[in-house]
């Protein structure tokens, strides 16, 4: 048997008792090799549906569906040993009815082994988050701004931006924290208004645009690192690796065509 126990994975609980306490880390991730590198230093990893326009080049979420979210859950779980992996549900896979929502979202757990999922959605979403969390599946609730809801939103807008616009993400956020949410995403809502729910909810808050009065962060990672070509405003890029990736295949072809490039040695073994 192996002396080396590997290293625990952190769980929903974890977050959970994460409310008040040091700043929560996280960022999306949809591919192993890169979600290995964020393991390192995160709390959580979300496989989110951002996917369909960050690495599929579609122009809103809607159209990804779950054998998707399944197939890029399961790379980020190979590539993660020790954040929590939460896989979003895409449009169309939970909102009809609470069965259907376990239905999926089981599919989800079952294939990816991840640790929790996420819905998006306030207090009409408050029944099926406890049906759930009843039967075992850790969720992770998402208020303010709704992507999948583009087409009845209109665009991608701030929420919340007079103070009479405020009650029903308030109470959004509170609903579903009683239904027995481990945590939830609090996106593109202003800094009082984050403050407030932070304050009035007894789980996490994890914030995109909301400011840094949240329980914790979560970026698209593409966009942090500098490689996608249009970021929110709200977003500081930690990185310059579009530049770095064009740089690296500009060199590459000027080495092609120069016939510089380097034949392989007989071995094939790879670089130490
Ligand atoms: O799909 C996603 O990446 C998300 C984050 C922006 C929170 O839901």
């Amino acid at each position: 048997m192996s002396q080396h126990s590997p290293a625990k994975r952190t769980t929903a609980p974890d977050i959970r008792a994460r409310k008040g306490g040091a700043p929560i880390v996280s960022l999306t991730s949809y591919h192993a090799h890169t979600a290995a590198i964020a393991d390192r230093h995160v709390d959580f990893l979300l496989v989110g549906d951002s996917l369909g326009m960050v690495m599929h080049g579609f122009e809103s979420t809607l159209p990804v569906p779950l054998e998707l979210m399944i197939m890029h859950g399961r790379a980020v779980m190979r590539g993660a040993k020790k954040a929590l992996v939460v896989v979003d549900m895409p449009f169309g896979s939970y909102e009809e009815s609470p069965s259907q929502a376990f239905r999926n979202a089981a599919r989800v757990v079952k294939e990816t082994e991840c640790g929790a999922i996420k819905l998006e959605g306030g207090r009409r979403m408050a029944e099926t988050i406890h049906f759930l969390t009843e039967r075992g599946i850790p969720v992770m609730g998402h208020v303010g701004l709704t992507p999948q809801s583009i087409n009845t939103i209109g665009s991608f807008k701030a929420q919340g931006r007079t103070r009479e616009e405020w009650a029903a993400i308030e109470e959004d956020a509170r609903v579903v924290a009683e239904a027995g949410a481990f945590a939830m995403v609090i996106e593109a809502v202003a800094e009082p208004l984050a403050a407030k729910i932070t304050k009035q909810v007894a789980v996490p808050t994890i914030g995109i645009g909301a400011s840094s009065v949240c329980d914790g962060q979560i970026l698209v990672m593409e966009d942090m690192l500098g490689l996608s070509p249009r970021v929110p405003r709200f977003v500081k890029e930690f990185g310059k690796v579009g530049e770095a990736i064009e740089r690296a295949i500009a060199t590459y072809a000027e080495d092609v065509r120069s016939r510089q490039f380097p034949g392989a040695d007989n071995t094939y073994a790879l670089k130490e």
